[in-house]
């Protein structure tokens, strides 16, 4: 899918980025102490060497109020000027009402379209193709997108295969219209899902098909489960594919490419899709090592540093790709 292709004189851009980690650190020595494993292993297999854990009395949307509010400021716009709040995660407060609607309500922003989009780690780039469209349909001019997660609340501190990985964070961007003169602007997004691969990822309860029950959570069904070597193959697999189509629809070639913020699973798999294109590693935004995988947030965050730290400037070309549970998988391609 090409957002390229529509034929309208409008154009988004990004007018602000925000993120926010929270404070409580969980390094890979404090893991030794709770499961089986240690600090080389997870180390050599995933890079990762510490996370953010939110604390108790945090929920998911307070993570997004302070990437939401940074956003805003790096904008220079208020709540009150946004159009649509998307919001993207897996760990939503609760299922109803939508995360959307409790950040619309804590931001005191106008009662505007706000709803949840369900893309696990790529939903950051879903919605933020879905901006794009009401952006460039002319419908839109200033749209709020967050990606935030508490992975810390479903998953089991006692599976070693899944607590190594995740973290807490949220990291957020407003999509504004580009002035007609304005060389900042997506330039085109390219999304895929593979619902056959839907089991390599699963949080099977609390849904229809499984609702909480004392013999559910006996089970162990209210944590995520992955099948991880399949997760890594078919991760490498999208990405490359994804930012291949996005290269291909501008007639851009990877060396053109001044960074690459991809989705931060695994270092080996950053790694991994780096190579397959044969990018230069100090052109790959990477902070896994601090952060460990936030899903819907790892690509929002990623962005945001790399913007405040001065490493990503106006005018140059940032590919945003990203997989997640589904098996989702996208790419965004843009002059920032
Ligand atoms: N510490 C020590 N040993 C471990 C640990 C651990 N934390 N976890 C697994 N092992 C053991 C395994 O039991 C296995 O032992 P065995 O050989 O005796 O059977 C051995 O280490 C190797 O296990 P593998 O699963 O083959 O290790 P692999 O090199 O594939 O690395 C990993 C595992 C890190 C999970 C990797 O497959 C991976 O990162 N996959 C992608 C995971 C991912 O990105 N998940 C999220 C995707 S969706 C989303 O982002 C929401």
């Amino acid at each position: 899918m090409t957002s390229g292709t529509l034929n309208t004189p409008y154009f988004t851009k990004v007018s602000g980025t925000g993120s926010y980690l929270p404070e409580k650190i969980l390094t890979n020595a404090d893991l030794e102490k709770m499961v089986d494993t240690n600090d080389a292993w997870i180390s050599e297999r995933t890079g990762i060497k510490e996370r953010r854990l939110a604390a108790p009395e945090q929920v998911t949307t307070d993570l997004a109020y302070i990437a939401a509010t940074r956003a805003l400021e790096a904008a220079k716009l208020t709540a009150q000027d946004l159009d649509m709040i998307i919001f993207a995660t897996a760990t939503a407060d609760q299922p109803m009402p939508s995360a959307a609607c409790v950040l619309q309500r804590k931001l005191g922003a106008r009662q505007v379209m706000a709803f949840d989009l369900a893309a696990a780690c790529s939903g950051f780039i879903y919605a933020a193709s879905v901006a794009d469209q009401f952006i460039r349909s002319g419908m839109y001019k200033h749209v709020l997108v967050i990606g935030a997660e508490i992975l810390n609340r479903v998953v089991n501190y006692k599976d070693r295969e899944t607590c190594i990985l995740f973290g807490d964070g949220a990291g957020a961007a407003v999509f504004s219209r580009a002035e007609a003169n304005e060389p900042s602007r997506i330039l085109s997004t390219h999304l895929r899902a593979d619902g056959n691969l839907g089991d390599l990822f699963v949080l099977a309860a609390g849904g229809s098909a499984m609702p909480i029950s004392q013999a559910v959570v006996d089970s162990n069904a209210q944590y995520v489960k992955m099948k991880g070597r399949e997760i890594f193959k078919n991760a490498v697999r999208t990405m490359s594919q994804v930012c291949q189509e996005a290269l291909d629809a501008n007639g851009i070639a990877m060396d053109q490419v001044d960074w690459l913020v991809p989705h931060q699973a695994n270092l080996r798999i950053i790694d991994a899709v780096g190579s397959h294109f044969g990018i230069d590693p100090s052109k790959v935004i990477v902070n896994v090592q601090r952060t460990g995988n936030t899903s819907a947030a790892t690509v929002p965050i990623a962005l945001d540093e790399a913007i405040r730290d001065g490493r990503i400037q106006r005018g140059q070309n940032v590919i945003l790709t990203a997989f997640g549970a589904g098996l989702t998988s996208g790419s965004l391609i843009m002059r920032y």
